[in-house]
Parts: structure tokens; sequence; C-alpha cells
């Protein structure tokens, strides 16, 4: 008896040893949208019965192992043991009562993290492509950024042009598969502001790791600015303006940045224009007109030097259009 009062003992005080241990390694990122609140709330059970049941069976094992040890010179057999028919009992219905528990919580869950809280929320379409997430928002302009304003709930209506992808920002934890030929639906209500990060999670060729786009939850005000400001550049007929609204609607800077450091998984665009380009046989080329069309078209023919050509397919692009493609990296310096 004393055995199963001490085991009992360190089982609770080991359980909660992991508990805390595993609590204090900032498993989850911040929680940032409301349908965080009911997945964590589940999480945080399942941790707690999971400490638990380790410490159920690490501590017996453990005590046995040391409290039970063969004396030595002991070669008799260990007691015979005909079962117990109240433990197995126990044992068959508190596993029993615990995982209808865990269904419910899950049920209940997910129930809540799909909750229609706002019948007129805002629709933002996302097009998901080897290896860019683009959006186009109801007022009519597209962004390779996502901006949300904070408590107002949004439904994200996303199409795959290719292959299967994933949308998941690990702060708001809910996470929806992309597929071509259907239009899966996200509802997300994003409760604090701040810089996030959509990460592809679904395995979808060579770049898949660097399929990342820009999240920014902003206040209604700020959210307002942008998309102002989006509106102009967006309805700017000058060449720049329609080729920037090219390279965002195609998702080329899901790869290419603007910025003077490299893409995820292409060269950069910032001071391109003119400038010598090493290939990678050693020579070098200047990109001028005639070497960004055909890397546009035809992107495997100059092989730049550290970046891999197979990864950008070809794109399709009027004469017209490539003029103002050009024109905006023309732009970028
Ligand atoms: Cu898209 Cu992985």
């Amino acid at each position: 008896m004393i055995h199963i009062v001490v085991v009992g003992i360190l089982v609770i005080v080991f359980a909660v040893l992991t508990y805390v241990g595993v609590n204090s390694v900032d498993l989850m990122p911040v929680q940032a949208s409301a349908q965080a609140v009911p997945i964590d709330w589940m999480w945080n059970w399942q941790v707690i019965a999971i400490s638990f049941l380790f410490a159920l069976i690490m501590v017996p094992i453990f005590y046995s192992m040391i409290v039970f040890r063969r004396k030595k010179g002991d070669t008799s057999d260990a007691e015979h043991i005909e079962g117990n028919t109240p433990l197995e009992i126990a044992w068959t219905v508190v596993p029993l009562i615990i995982v209808v528990a865990f269904a419910y919580m899950g049920a209940y869950s997910l129930g809540e993290s799909r909750r229609i809280t706002d019948t007129n929320a805002m629709v933002v379409k996302v097009k998901a492509q080897q290896f860019s997430w683009t959006y186009e928002y109801p007022q009519g302009f597209a962004s390779s950024e996502l901006h949300l304003p904070v408590w107002k709930q949004v439904i994200l209506k996303m199409e795959a042009v290719d292959v299967i992808h994933s949308f998941w920002v690990p702060e708001f934890r809910v996470k929806q598969d992309v597929v071509p030929g259907r239009v899966t639906e996200y509802r997300i209500t994003p409760m604090l502001e701040g810089a996030y990060k959509v990460r592809c999670a679904e395995l979808c060729g060579s770049n898949h790791a660097f399929m990342e786009g820009p999240v920014i939850v902003s206040s209604q005000a700020d959210y307002d600015t942008w998309v102002a400001e989006q509106i102009e550049i967006a309805s700017a007929a000058t060449p720049e303006g329609r080729g920037r609204k090219l390279v965002t609607e195609n998702g080329c800077l899901g790869c290419h940045s603007i910025t003077p450091q490299p893409g995820p998984s292409a060269p950069s665009w910032f001071g391109l224009f003119g400038s010598q380009v090493t290939l990678a046989d050693g020579s070098t080329v200047t990109a001028d007109e005639a070497f960004i069309t055909e890397s546009i078209l035809d992107p495997a023919v100059k092989e730049v030097e550290g970046y891999s050509p197979t990864v950008m397919k070809p794109f399709t692009f009027t004469t017209e259009e490539l003029a103002d493609i050009i024109a905006y990296i023309k732009s970028l310096k």
C-alpha cells in the first residue's frame, strides 16, 4: 500500500513538472486570431493529458527498477498474478471517458474555429501558385501582401493555379489546403495587430520552403490608408504602374524581390536594369530589354549564377505587357 501512495505522489509531481517543462519552451507563437482561442484551449488539455500519461508510465517503470530490483543470488520466479477485475474495468472505462471527452472538445473547437460571426465578412480572393501568394481585394486591386483590419472577420476564398498548397499563418493556428479546381474557404478574425507570415504547409515543389508572404494585421484606420494607396497605385496609368500590377497579379514577387536583398528564391530586381549579371557558366551579360524579355519568356536559356532556372516556369506576356514590366523593373533603383 505504501508503494502505491509513494508512486501516486511521484506521478503527480512528475506530471506537473512535465507540464511546466513543456510549456516553458514556447511551443506556440502568439495567439493572433479569435479562432486560435478554442484551438489553444484544446491543445492545453491535450498537453495536460500527455504529461499525466507520460508520468503514469515512466514513474512506475523507474520505481520498480529501483525498489523491486532482484536481489543478488535470487533466482526464484516472480509472484504469479491472476488478473484483477476492478483494475481492468477501471483502465477500460477511464480512458474511454477521456477519449470521448477529447472527441467532444475537438468537435467543439472545430465548430468554434469555423463559426460565422459576421455574415457580411469581407471576402479576399487568394491565389496560390508555385511559389507565391496573391490576394485580390474587394476594392478591385491585387497585392502580394495580405492586409487585414483587426477584429473584423474575413473570408479568404482560395484557389490554386497549379498544385496543392496549404494556407497557414501559425499565429492564426487554423490551416487550410488550397486545391486546384476548387475554392476552399478560410474564415479568420485577427485579434492582435502585428506583422506575421503565411507559410505554405503542403510540399508543392522545389521552393515550397520559401513560399511565404507577409500578413499584416492593423487598425481599421491603417488598413483604410493602405487600401487607398493600393487603389491609387493600381489605377496609375503609367507603364511602371501597369508593370507593377502585372508582376503582382502573376505572383512574381513571391520569389523575386524589389529591395537590394535577393528574393527568397530568385534574384532581386533592385538596380537590375543595365547591371552586369553573372551567369552560371561564369560569363557576364548586361541586363537589358533583350535579356529580361528572354528570362521571362524562357528562363532556362540563361542560367543566372546561384539560381536554378528550373524553379521558374516560362511566362507568356504580350509585347506591351513586357514593355510595362521592363519599365517597372527600370524604375527600381
Ligand atoms: Cu506551396 Cu508548398
